[in-house]
């Protein structure tokens, strides 16, 4: 989702700096950039619709500059709309990350002001204006960022100001410090090649940055804030494509060594002292978004036997009706790729409100819900560039199939086979006949039906056919009504407690005429095409996973989409 990055300096910088920042967050997902840079004349800048292509070439070099990506929630794909935004006189620059919530009432008392147009984000600078002729720009940014309501981050510049302001609340920013110079950015991927020594800003934190100096206060109070200030090493990013065509090919491929070294990792960590914390817990919830969710969902129906407790799982933005079941005895264990997904950390916040005690299983070091959680497990997989979750999905299960006492050894080796070509093709004969389709159901049941509704999702999201996935114990209750001849009907038959009722369900598909795929460790005359996958218990969902992910890639090629940036998503969702 939207992304900023800025920097200011005693010496000038061209405005590379900011744009390899922007690209640095790409991955995030967005549909229009822009960066503004200040000159003796005046502010300069230059937005874009669509990708990051080329270098910007009207902005000059600069002390001070700051850029952005834009993901639209408010106003559609315009110029007008993509950020840097400016005052009625254009002194005043702003990005913003965030919804402002109340930003029509905010509109109501800047009747005389030219807002351009339709963003919530164009009053804030506006607003500023009004609060700078009484006010120096600090004070005016302060005021007027504790008048928005909601989850945001702002930077600010003004013409001929050797200062940028920025403040959060709930979108995350981080500052980096270097020689003479200091940066800032929503996610530290933009600027890790910059510098090693970052603050974290905290909720309600303002900032004031020189090259020289930064100092905090508290938005609320104006008091001045102590902060640490974190050495972290740049050895965050591994942006390369290693010569696969694509970020979706190379991580599906990372999973097999991914896996492997989980397998022989030391159990001595978090994720264990986080089961312990569950056997002494009043309840346990697992939550996260999206493919987290299925993580989460997956996790909660292993883990359940195994500590012998009932283990609930839901997806963060529906969790508020047990709100109230959230007490100091209870655990709440929050899956997540980015650690900054927004309807993830509002849960967490309302939970440690209530004195729960929170575990995150994250693959972003340094992100909110680490930062957040009284337990954080990291997720040994590197960065995640593809919009697709992949990597981190089969790393939340391995962690935890392993925390449960499985060997993943058995999966591993069926892992590298079916990353050979043979098995490629295959499905790619596959694919070949699916992607003429407008409909697939993913049908399961038991501790596979979060990975038909994995499946789904890869489907849906990069081929763009709806997909869906079923228990196949509801089938009779409605879904079988969509059965038409020929309709494809992906059967995850695991050689588990269910497999005869989930080949009934099969069966009376193909009886209305489905066509029938079966991803199993045992053949049956039920499968028209048999993808097969070795047994290996309750680790065999890590292969079919992987076989869904391929297939959903492939789709993707066939249909001639980009598999690393799919039509309207976002990697990182930091907006309700
Ligand atoms: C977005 C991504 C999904 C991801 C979800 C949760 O919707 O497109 O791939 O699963 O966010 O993200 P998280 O970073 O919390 O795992």
């Amino acid at each position: 989702m939207c992304g900023i990055v800025g920097f200011i300096s005693s010496t000038e910088h061209d405005s590379n700096l900011v744009f390899n920042g922007l690209k640095n967050l790409e991955y995030r997902g967005y549909d229009s950039w822009g960066i503004v840079a200040d000159t003796d004349q005046q502010l300069v800048d230059q937005k874009f619709l669509g990708k990051i292509t080329s270098f910007p070439d009207q902005i000059p070099p600069s002390f001070i500059s700051l850029g952005h990506t834009r993901w639209a929630t408010h106003g559609g794909i315009t110029l007008d709309n993509c950020h840097p935004h400016f005052d009625c006189h254009h002194q005043v620059a702003l990005v913003h990350n965030g919804i402002v919530e109340n930003y029509q009432s905010l509109q109501k008392d800047l009747k005389n002001h030219r807002i351009l147009g339709q963003t919530d984000t164009e009053i804030i600078a506006h607003l500023i204006e009004k609060y700078r002729q009484k006010h120096n720009l600090l004070e005016s940014v302060r005021l007027t960022f504790n008048q928005l309501h909601g989850l945001n981050a702002i930077a600010v510049m003004e013409h001929q100001n050797n200062q940028i302001i920025v403040a959060k609340n709930g979108s995350p920013l981080v500052i980096g410090l270097g020689k003479n110079a200091n940066y800032l950015a929503s996610d530290i991927n933009a600027i890790s090649n910059l510098t090693d020594q970052f603050i974290f800003l905290e909720d309600n934190w303002l900032a004031q940055i020189t090259p020289q100096n930064v100092q905090i206060f508290d938005s609320a109070t104006f008091k001045k804030i102590k902060y640490t200030i974190q050495k972290i090493s740049s050895s965050l990013t591994d942006t390369d494509l290693n010569g696969y065509p694509n970020y979706l090919a190379k991580e599906i491929h990372q999973q097999f060594q991914i896996i492997k070294n989980i397998n022989q990792q030391n159990l001595n960590q978090p994720i264990n002292q986080i089961l312990k914390l569950a056997q002494k817990s009043d309840q346990i919830f697992f939550t996260g978004c999206g493919s987290s969710y299925h993580a989460a969902y997956f996790n909660s129906l292993i883990v359940s036997p195994k500590i012998n407790r009932p283990v609930y799982s839901f997806p963060a933005s529906e969790f508020s009706p047990y709100d109230n079941f959230l007490t100091d005895k209870s655990l709440l264990v929050v899956f997540s790729q980015s650690g900054e997904t927004i309807d993830a950390i509002n849960l967490v916040n309302f939970a440690k409100n209530r004195g729960v005690t929170v575990a995150s299983v994250i693959n972003s070091p340094y992100s909110t819900l680490h930062r957040l959680a009284d337990i954080c497990q990291i997720l040994p997989c590197g960065p995640e560039k593809c919009v697709l979750s992949t990597k981190t999905f089969t790393a939340q299960l391995a962690l935890f199939l392993r925390s449960i006492g499985q060997d993943l050894t058995d999966s591993i080796f069926d892992i590298q086979q079916i990353l050979k070509t043979r098995y490629l093709s295959k499905i790619n004969l596959l694919a070949q006949k699916i992607a003429s389709y407008q409909h697939i159901f993913i049908i399961a049941r038991g501790n596979s039906l979060p990975i038909a509704h994995e499946t789904a999702l890869k489907i849906k999201e990069v081929s763009y056919i709806h997909a869906e996935s079923f228990s196949g114990g509801e089938l009779k209750h409605g879904p079988i009504a969509l059965i038409e001849p020929g309709t494809p009907c992906i059967i995850i038959a695991p050689n588990d407690s269910h497999y005869d009722d989930i080949i009934s369900s099969a069966t009376e598909i193909k009886a209305r005429g489905g066509w029938i795929i079966g991803i199993s460790s045992k053949n049956n005359s039920v499968f028209d095409n048999y993808l097969s996958v070795s047994d290996s218990g309750l680790s065999t969902a890590l292969s079919i996973t992987v076989i869904a992910q391929i297939l959903a890639g492939q789709l993707c090629q066939i249909k001639g989409y980009d598999p690393d940036k799919p039509r309207n998503l976002a990697k990182s969702v930091t907006v309700k």
